[in-house]
């Protein structure tokens, strides 16, 4: 059989030319990074989680009308996704304060926020994702006014949608980032949610105990990062009930 063409490889992903025209094999890798991969590990069963978490989020969205560049999942660790032109932009949703805002802001974590606040960083690993205005954006070309209109209506959506997932199981979505995409149709462009949404790009806490449920666990050397991504895995139904802390995830189908 002949080798499949790699169109693109990041930190936590592998893009495949897809099986038609107009369509990418999004293969999720157990490398797990942070701080702009100065620190690195594998850790085994990340990919196939977040392949099954990110499929559960996107249909999620895509049966709600906010649409999303997925197609299905191929097995656990591939989903076909729609081509799309990534706007060069990460945004950034926040509800309680964590993170980059705290230090930037000399803000408490876990202060909530009187609103929800979205952010703009400029999607350039050698720059370190810089946080950008819409000026920025406006002035260096990277979306129009309109496309600024669709972003923010898009991220707050998801907001809505992925809080109330998680209130349902018990989780505080505290913040998240997700990636917008253009797809052409006929002469028309929309924007959908692209990438990939999962504790890599999402701060997840338990309402109960506090615990960190997402990416810091790693990045903070909090305890064990499949062992948390399990428990969200768990709680959404993406795993059997009864299946124990993994290294090698049993996912349902
Ligand atoms: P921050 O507080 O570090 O700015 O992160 C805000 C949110 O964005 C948090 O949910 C983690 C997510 N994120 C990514 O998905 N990729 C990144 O490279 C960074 C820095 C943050």
């Amino acid at each position: 059989m002949a080798r499949r063409t790699k169109i693109y490889e990041g930190k936590a992903k592998i893009l495949y030319e897809g099986p038609e025209p107009g369509t990418i094999v999004q293969y999720f890798k157990d490398d797990a990074t942070a701080f702009n991969a100065e620190k690195m590990a594998v850790i085994e069963g990340k990919g196939a989680l977040n392949n099954r978490l990110s499929e559960y989020f996107m249909t999620g969205l895509n049966g709600i009308g906010v649409p999303t560049h997925f197609i299905k999942r191929l097995n656990m660790r591939e989903q076909l996704v729609r081509q799309c032109e990534i706007i060069p932009l990460e945004v950034i949703v926040r509800n309680v304060a964590a993170g980059s805002i705290c230090t930037r802001l000399g803000i408490e974590e876990g202060t909530p926020m009187p609103r929800p606040i979205v952010e703009y960083c400029y999607k350039d690993d050698a720059l370190g994702d810089p946080l950008v205005t819409e000026e920025h954006i406006a002035a260096f070309g990277w979306a129009s006014q309109q496309d600024m209109e669709d972003i923010l209506a898009l991220a707050l959506r998801v907001n809505d949608f992925m809080s109330g997932v998680m209130l349902a199981v018990g989780i505080k979505l505290v913040d998240f980032k997700i990636e917008i995409g253009r797809v052409y149709e006929g002469d028309f462009q929309r924007l959908v949610v692209a990438d990939e949404i999962s504790p890599d790009s999402c701060r997840l806490w338990d309402i109960e105990s506090g615990r960190k449920l997402d990416k810091d666990v790693f990045r903070r050397d909090l305890g064990d990062l499949a062992d948390a991504y399990t428990e969200v895995a768990r709680r959404l139904g993406v795993l059997p009930k009864g299946s124990t802390p993994m290294t090698k995830p049993t996912l349902i189908n």
